[in-house]
Formats: C-alpha cells, sequence, structure tokens
C-alpha cells in the first residue's frame, strides 16, 4: 500500500488538484440532485469536499492520511468553509447509529477490494431516504494497455461489485469510460474510469 502520509508530505503541488473530480461536479449539478449532507469516504486533501461544502452542504469527510487531513483543514479554512474531517482507517470504521447523510461520495479509495466494498454497503445503511451513493475509482475494465492507474487489480473498481455492495439502491449509472484525467500532479493522462451512482 503507498505512504499517502509521505505523499501528501512530499508533494510540491496538490496531487489530485484543487478542483472536484468532474464526475462529483456531473452528479451534484444534476437537476434532481438535492442534498444537504454529505459524507466524503478518503476524501484526501479535501478537494471534493471542499467544494460540496462550498455549495452549501455540511460535510463529514474521512481519511486514513493525518497529513492529508491537516492540509484538507488549512485548504477549507483559506476557501472560508467549514468540513468535519476525521482521521481513520475505513477498513474498521463504525459509524455512530445516528450518522446519516443525503449523499455519500466514494472517489478514488485506493484500498483493497474488500476494504471498499464494505464501507460502501455500511454507508449505505446511513444514507438518508432518496440519498445518493457516489462511487468513482480506476476501472478493472482496461479497453487499453498504459493506462493511468495501479496495476494490482484488486485496488481497481469494479462497478459489479459496487452494484452488490449498495444492493437495495436504484442504480442510476454503472460503468467504465475512458477519460483524459488533469487533476494535479497524479492524475494526468489517459484512464479507464468507473462511474457508479446510485439512490436509495
Ligand atoms: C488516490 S487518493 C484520493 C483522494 C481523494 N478522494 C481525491 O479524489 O482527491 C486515495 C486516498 O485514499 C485514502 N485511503 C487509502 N486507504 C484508506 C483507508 N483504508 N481508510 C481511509 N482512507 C484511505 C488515502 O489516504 C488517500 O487520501
Amino acid at each position: 500500500m503507498p505512504d499517502w502520509d509521505a505523499a501528501y508530505r512530499n508533494a510540491a503541488e496538490p496531487l489530485f488538484g484543487g478542483e472536484p473530480s468532474d464526475f462529483v461536479r456531473e452528479v451534484v449539478t444534476r437537476p434532481d440532485f438535492r442534498a444537504n449532507s454529505a459524507l466524503c469516504l478518503a476524501d484526501g486533501d479535501g478537494r471534493n469536499g471542499r467544494w460540496l461544502a462550498e455549495q452549501g452542504l455540511a460535510v463529514t469527510a474521512i481519511d486514513l492520511s493525518p497529513v492529508a487531513t491537516e492540509q484538507a483543514l488549512s485548504k477549507d479554512k483559506a476557501a472560508g468553509v467549514s468540513v468535519q474531517r476525521l482521521t481513520g482507517d475505513l477498513a474498521d470504521w463504525k459509524f455512530s447509529l445516528k450518522d446519516s447523510w443525503d449523499a455519500v461520495f466514494l472517489i478514488f479509495l485506493q484500498c483493497e477490494s474488500r476494504v471498499r466494498n464494505c464501507i460502501a454497503t455500511e454507508a449505505c445503511r446511513h444514507l438518508n431516504p432518496g440519498g445518493w451513493f457516489v462511487g468513482e475509482g480506476f476501472s478493472v475494465d482496461r479497453a487499453e494497455d498504459d493506462l493511468l492507474g495501479p496495476k494490482h487489480s484488486d485496488l481497481l473498481y469494479d462497478t459489479a461489485d459496487l452494484e452488490k455492495a449498495c444492493s437495495g439502491l436504484q442504480i442510476l449509472e454503472a460503468g467504465t469510460t475512458l477519460v483524459e484525467l488533469h487533476e494535479g500532479v497524479r492524475h494526468q493522462g489517459r484512464a479507464a474510469i468507473a462511474r457508479f451512482l446510485a439512490k436509495r
């Protein structure tokens, strides 16, 4: 597994840029998207959570890396928004019974599929009725060689797994698309991206 603290600490520029992912922006600007609160799983240095807070959502974000979380908090402050940022491992994360959100964002969480799918299921249990689940990551469906993303297949996203993990939700989108990513220093180039959108 990558040493995320070292990666964020040593980055001369934001690893994944300062803008939200295109998919996050696309979902939130849908005419039928309504949410007052959001949970961002593995929010890193905070580009997605911060943008959601700027859109007026009350955001809770969790990431493994204390270094990324510190950087995120300082960028939130500079942007004039407040995000509840928690540090911890999603492999053994326990939500409180009263936790609930209108939207859950699982964007480029890079970890074993078992952890990713378990936390997706767990987060779905804390979605309010009508709530949205938004997932995005490098896809197992690689139509071309030499694409961006981790080489280890267990780190890659399979939307069929997310469908199972989020069973009971209405699937609105699940598939892989080839895109040119231009996000920070790490996400530059052609990539097969799995995108998943479901609604409770
Ligand atoms: C590729 S970065 C993406 C960060 C952010 N979602 C974004 O799109 O800018 C992957 C993030 O997953 C976090 N991460 C990896 N494994 C994790 C785990 N088990 N629990 C919580 N966060 C984890 C890392 O710390 C890192 O910030």
